[in-house]
């Protein structure tokens, strides 16, 4: 695991932008696994900036988002469809057809995630997964429980994860209980792994996903199992490594 320090959350920004684009350099029509959250903001910033400068082409990149909550209208400007819309695909010239989420609308969403899975598939598999993390050690929408899901599901939000979530709603309880999530198996299957964490809520997880007991309990802490995973992270996020 690559464990990368920083002092400011710009330069994570900085950092994880370069590395992502760095991916599409290489390889023009990369298979990108993008995250919501406040965490990747700046990352998407620094994305929107490279290809601004005429740096870096996303006409050949193909996304996958990792999770969407069930039963959120995509125009929702909660929805994480709305969410990268507003902070990276709107920006950069990856094209429609090649943006993929999973559909919390889905009438049968077992169905979604199955066919989400095969989709990750045809194209390929996913070059590069961005991820945060939660306080509680979730990736994606993985929840801590008894063991890990393998595969893209649908999952029941945890309270922790619904208070954590609720301070982008007007209130707690507009926050959606249940979302669709890629699962376990589909993040560790793919290349490369960055992982951003930024702040000390994220410090306990940070340290179980580097050198805690693998565990479904602290679903990050399955990363160790990859092999490239680079973490960026500022100074709270390392407090306790
Ligand atoms: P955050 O969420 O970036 O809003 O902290 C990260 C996550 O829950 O994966």
């Amino acid at each position: 695991m690559n464990v990368l320090t920083f002092d400011t959350e710009e330069q994570i920004g900085i950092a994880a932008g370069y590395y992502m684009c760095g991916q599409v350099l290489q390889k023009p029509d990369s298979v990108l696994g993008l995250a919501t959250g406040s965490t990747p903001i700046k990352a998407y910033k620094q994305m929107i900036e490279l290809y601004k400068k005429g740096a870096v082409d996303f006409s050949q990149v193909t996304s996958f988002n990792l999770d969407e909550y069930v039963n959120l209208d995509v125009k929702d400007k909660n929805s994480y469809h709305a969410f990268m819309h507003d902070n990276l695909f709107d920006y950069i010239n990856i094209p429609e057809e090649n943006i993929n989420f999973l559909n919390g609308n889905a009438e049968d969403l077992q169905l979604e995630c199955k066919n989400y899975e095969k989709k990750i598939k045809a194209c390929g598999g996913i070059d590069i997964q961005l991820l945060g993390i939660g306080s509680n050690g979730h990736i994606a929408f993985n929840e801590p429980a008894d063991s890990f899901q393998r595969w893209s599901h649908v999952v029941e939000l945890k309270e922790s994860t619904i208070k954590d979530n609720s301070r982008f709603f007007n209130s707690i309880e507009e926050v959606p209980t249940r979302a669709v999530t890629m699962g376990i198996g589909s993040i560790m299957q793919a290349k490369r792994i960055l992982i951003i964490a930024i702040g000390e809520h994220k410090a306990k997880a940070i340290k179980q996903l580097i050198d805690g007991n693998v565990t479904p309990k602290c679903p990050a802490s399955v990363l160790q199992f990859h092999k490239d995973v680079t973490l960026m992270l500022d100074k709270g996020a390392a407090s306790l490594i």
